[in-house]
């Protein structure tokens, strides 16, 4: 798969008929949410389909032959086939997690426990959120491998020919990154990074938790062999994450949390685990969770597909980076280039920080997010303590940069 992003043919999204599918913005005080990065706003079609499902249709599932067990086990596996198609995934290899943190966690205690041994290495970048970092620093200090970061360039950018290096030596047993930076949004080449990694039997993990929501992505296509997402963010429920695993590798697994529905026979002292996906859903799954996410999948679908989001969000952020060029005192961080990255733009304000520019753009209802976006060590390699960020979605307009704009000329004005 190529690592640039959408089909330049992408449908247009009509963005009116968006926004009227949001009930916040029927709210009286005309909210301008620009914090879709920390999480999504739900549009109508997802709620209803939750409160349908939950109201009609709902019972546990995998557990019961009675009509509305059997009508839930119906709409969860469905569900789980919606999701999984929506990123060229399939359902035999797509798990249903809490949250992509907690997907994450689940590689790092099953594959990587069985895999990663002292000496070894596990490499990450600097820009990673927490994520995806706390989970790889905990396993090399249980195992005595070692942790190495791909440093960023001044756009924001990793550089293969360090990878390349760290690879050479020949101890990398995964490559984890994020598709999609939540801080300076650049886009990693991830198809790349997986050519490369592979070359020398390393695997590799992708975060996508801001790309999936932002650009079409093709799990297969791109061949990580676990790829990670979280379904707040595509304008879905939280409480459910997703962990695509390659299949050849899901067979042998241990598995990460261990009860009910993940086990095949348990005798008084030992258990044989469920085969499959299954093996890693313990306990009652985020059920009425996925029948929303697969709502979400469906709805984005419905308002022209994800192409046109993402021609839509890249058209925003470029006003918006443009539009923020004007700002007396104001550094964006990341790609310059719209092109070249996701939707957001988080900045640095000389003299005022992060905290009183979120405080002063809420005092106009426009809603941002300030500080080190769970990405603490990016903030240290860019020696700036905390930065205010602005994220794009589906619903966003140009009027709503403008306001945003309006608003940090006041910021501007306040701290000159
Ligand atoms: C790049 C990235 N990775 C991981 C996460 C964690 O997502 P969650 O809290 O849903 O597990 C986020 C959330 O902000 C993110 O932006």
């Amino acid at each position: 798969m190529s690592d640039v992003a959408a089909p330049s043919t992408a449908t247009s999204l009509d963005v009116q008929a968006v926004r009227a599918q949001f009930p916040y913005l029927e709210r009286p005080e005309g909210i301008v949410y620009l914090d879709s990065g920390a999480s999504a706003q739900k549009p109508r079609p997802v709620l209803d389909a939750m409160y349908s499902f939950a109201g009609l249709h709902y019972a546990n599932v995998h557990r019961g032959v009675h009509r509305l067990a059997i009508e839930a086990d119906t709409a969860y596996d469905a569900a789980r086939r919606t999701v999984a198609a929506f990123v060229g995934s399939t359902a035999r290899e797509t798990i249903f997690v809490k949250s992509i943190t907690e997907g994450i966690n689940l590689v790092a205690h099953t594959w990587a426990e069985q895999h990663v041994g002292e000496g070894d290495e596990v490499v990450i970048t600097h820009m990673e959120h927490h994520a995806n970092v706390v989970p790889w620093q905990q396993l090399c200090l249980r195992k005595g491998a070692t942790l190495r970061y791909l440093e960023l360039d001044e756009e924001g950018r990793i550089d293969l020919a360090q990878l390349d290096g760290f690879l050479a030596a020949g101890r990398v047993k995964l490559v984890a990154l994020a598709h999609v930076s939540n801080v300076l949004g650049t886009r990693n080449p991830v198809a790349e990074v997986v050519r490369r990694a592979h070359e020398h039997d390393a695997l590799v993990l992708v975060d996508g938790a801001q790309a999936v929501p932002q650009e079409p992505v093709d799990v297969a296509a791109l061949g990580a062999d676990f790829y990670g997402w979280t379904g707040h963010k595509l304008y879905g429920p939280t409480g459910i994450g997703v962990l695509h695993v390659r299949r050849e590798l899901l067979a042998d697994m241990p598995p990460f949390l261990t009860g009910g529905d993940m086990i095949n026979v348990v005798d008084f002292q030992e258990t044989t685990w469920a085969t499959g996906v299954q093996r890693f859903e313990a306990g009652t799954p985020p059920i009425v969770e996925a029948v929303g996410l697969a709502a979400a999948c469906d709805w984005v679908d419905a308002i022209g597909g994800i192409a046109a989001v993402h021609a839509h969000e890249e058209a925003i952020t470029a006003y918006a980076l443009e539009r923020l060029a004007t700002v007396e005192g104001l550094r964006v961080v990341g790609p310059r280039d719209a092109a070249g990255r996701g939707a957001l733009t988080s900045f640095a304000f000389a003299g005022a920080h992060p905290h009183d520019v979120a405080e002063i753009l809420a005092r106009r209802e426009v809603c941002v997010r300030a500080g080190q976006h769970c990405a603490e060590p990016l903030h240290r390699a860019m020696g700036i303590p905390a930065t205010t960020r602005a994220s794009y979605a589906a619903h966003t307009t140009r009027e709503e940069i403008d306001a945003l704009v309006d608003a940090l000329g006041e910021v501007a004005r306040i701290f000159a």
